[in-house]
């Protein structure tokens, strides 16, 4: 059976490509989706994708995440250093969640060295650029049972 996963993107990360190429590159979001698509079906992973500006936008996808799907990854973006309601979110869920980023967080500015999402989750990979949501991905499908059933609230 085919599990179903959710990839959520954000804010500014709609705009990748165009967006400090230096430090994201130039890959799309949209290229990123698609080779994330790709390689769910090569794992047994439905995968849709989402991306909003909005931490109440994540919020909400994330609650409704526990009904629908198996499993999620997140890029919170800069929501990752300081959204607490994000961490309280994460911190709830009954699914896994893997964190990724494009960027290796240690290596950058002192205020994006700290994630609080970061530790509200199953586990955070990053600094492989569009490659850390190939890696995710795979973390994510190892981590969800084959034969678990959708989580649906009685
Ligand atoms: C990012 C890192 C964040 O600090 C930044 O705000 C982003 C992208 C990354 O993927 O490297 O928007 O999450």
């Amino acid at each position: 059976m085919a599990r179903d996963v959710w990839v959520l993107h954000g804010p500014n990360l709609g705009i990748l490509g165009r967006r400090e190429p230096r430090l994201y590159g130039k890959v799309s979001l949209a290229s990123i989706d698609r080779v994330i698509v790709e390689l769910g079906q090569e794992l047994g992973l439905n995968v849709a994708t989402f991306q909003t500006n909005h931490e109440g936008a994540l919020v909400d996808r994330l609650t409704v995440a526990m009904d629908e799907v198996d499993g999620c990854l997140l890029n919170p973006a800069a929501l990752s250093h300081g959204s607490l309601a994000l961490a309280d979110t994460l911190r709830s869920m009954t699914i896994p969640v893997v964190e990724v980023h494009l960027t290796n967080l240690y290596a950058r500015e002192r205020d994006r060295q700290i994630s609080l999402t970061g530790g509200a989750v199953a586990g955070v990979i990053m600094g492989f650029g569009p490659a850390s949501y190939e890696l995710g991905l795979h973390a994510l499908a190892a981590m969800i049972a084959p034969a678990k059933a959708r989580r649906k609230r009685t």
